[in-house]
């Protein structure tokens, strides 16, 4: 596939079937993801591949998290939040890693990791794999950044779950002209 009609047609994939990436295909995608533009350098990220019975030591993460919230939270709910990691063989969490810089504010240091973000998802689709970025509440509660291991300058960018697309949609066309402008601006 050549590069324009992957980021032409690239399309999110909720549901993610076996198999998973493989190791080489894992090996592929971080590489693309450490390859996001980054000013300074500053490689404000870090990665946590969670797969296998990893993905229900998350689950159990998330019910934590909401029992926490409402002790009274039905067995259904519990039982909902528990299986929100199994959607996929492979979750990655993208964490941004910022630090104080004195020229690079801690925002340029977010979008940096999450233009890694979007590299993990068309690496994914370049190899023929499905991605779907998910946050939510369970990207931001303080139980789950603790579960994860976040330290205090840290945020979870998003999960990234990845797998083997069950459907691929076709993607929708957008009018340029909605969006697009020509500045000419005004010479004094
Ligand atoms: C930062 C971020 C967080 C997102 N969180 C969710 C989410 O929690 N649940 C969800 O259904 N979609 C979420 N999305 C949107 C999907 O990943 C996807 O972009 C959307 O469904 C549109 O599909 P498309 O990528 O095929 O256009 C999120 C996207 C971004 C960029």
């Amino acid at each position: 596939m050549d590069a324009l009609t992957l980021l032409h047609d690239r399309v999110s994939c909720p549901v993610l079937l076996e198999p998973g990436p493989s190791k080489e295909q894992l090996e592929q995608i971080y590489q693309a993801a450490l390859r996001a533009p980054d000013h300074g350098a500053i490689r404000p990220w870090r990665f946590l591949t969670i797969e296998g019975d990893a993905r229900k030591n998350l689950g159990t993460l998330f019910s934590k998290a909401m029992l926490s919230d409402n002790e009274e939270l039905s067995q259904e709910r519990q039982e909902k939040a528990r299986n929100m990691p199994m959607r996929a063989p492979v979750v990655i969490v993208v964490v941004a890693a910022v630090k104080e810089h004195p020229k690079v504010p801690l925002l340029e240091q977010e979008i940096s990791a999450g233009c890694a973000a979007q590299n993990i998802i068309l690496a994914a689709h370049a190899l023929g794999l499905g991605a779907m970025w998910r946050t939510g509440d369970m990207a931001y509660h303080p139980v789950v950044r603790a579960g994860l291991g976040l330290s205090a300058e840290e945020t979870v960018i998003g999960y990234i779950y990845l797998g083997s697309p069950k459907k691929v949609r076709q993607a929708p066309q957008h009018n340029q002209a909605d969006y697009v402008q020509q500045w000419e601006g005004e010479l004094s």
